[in-house]
């Protein structure tokens, strides 16, 4: 995997050549032909990545902490499209954070893993971007709002963000695709829990503005039938 050089800029592959290449290196880090076919489709379909990076690219070298990160796939996209801060994932599943490290350690070193529980989490460590991406909706309503006021904590600078993506629960067809689609992954033991709650648009809110931050919604819909949202939280100056 290619290493960034220490200027480079965020560049996000813009080419659907570009797009299928960076799926086929990032799935081959991963072990089985289940992930790795889970990885080659995530790239190449999901919005949600170069989304995200483009919203740090203000900021690219400030610390992040990837809360939820799963077997690390975001963090090692990011790093893949040169992010030069310091990155530190935690997810509550320590066979997904054994398979983050064991990649890292190959290819990202500067890349931390860590299992936890956000129910310990401490964020008093961490002053720099923070990103939640398809997380919330595991956690019951009361520990989402307090995750949410602690990351809050985090975001100290003007040009830190906080970032979430998550389905919705709202009225309409989206969020019910969504809400059916995270027990089906559950029910094929992707997912070590059933979604408990997905959040409100309002449920995001109160903690965030509580803590003093502007937040923008953009929907995150892409070729998909969920009803994602992209929540794009900061500082004002
Ligand atoms: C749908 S996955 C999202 C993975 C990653 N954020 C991504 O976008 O690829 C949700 C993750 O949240 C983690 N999770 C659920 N409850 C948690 C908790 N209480 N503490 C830490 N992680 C948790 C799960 O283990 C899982 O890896």
């Amino acid at each position: 995997m290619h290493r960034p050089a220490a200027s480079s800029p965020v560049e996000l592959p813009d080419s659907p050549d570009r797009v299928r290449r960076l799926a086929k290196s990032l799935s081959r880090l991963y072990p089985g032909r289940f992930l790795r076919s889970y990885v080659y489709w995530k790239i190449r379909t999901d919005p949600l990545y170069p989304a995200v990076t483009r919203s740090l690219a203000d900021a690219q070298n400030q610390p992040l902490v990837d809360l939820g990160c799963g077997a690390g796939l975001f963090p090692f996209y990011l790093k893949s499209q040169h992010y030069l801060g310091p990155i530190h994932g935690l997810d509550i599943d320590d066979q997904k954070i054994i398979a983050a490290r064991t990649i890292a350690t190959h290819h990202w070193p500067d890349i931390d893993f860590q299992t936890s529980d956000f129910a310990t989490w401490n964020p008093a460590p961490h002053q720099g971007h923070v990103t939640l991406l398809d997380v919330l909706q595991y956690l019951p309503p009361e520990l989402q709002h307090d995750l949410l006021s602690r990351a809050a904590t985090c975001i100290t600078a003007p040009n830190h963000r906080l970032i979430i993506r998550n389905g919705l629960s709202d009225p309409s067809w989206r969020a019910r695709i969504t809400h059916s689609t995270d027990h089906f992954a559950r029910w094929i033991r992707w997912m070590p829990n059933s979604p408990l709650s997905h959040p409100t648009r309002e449920s995001l809110e109160a903690p965030l503005r509580a803590a003093g931050l502007h937040l923008i919604f953009t929907p995150l819909w892409g070729k998909t039938p969920f009803n994602n949202y992209l929540i794009t939280a900061h500082r004002p100056n």
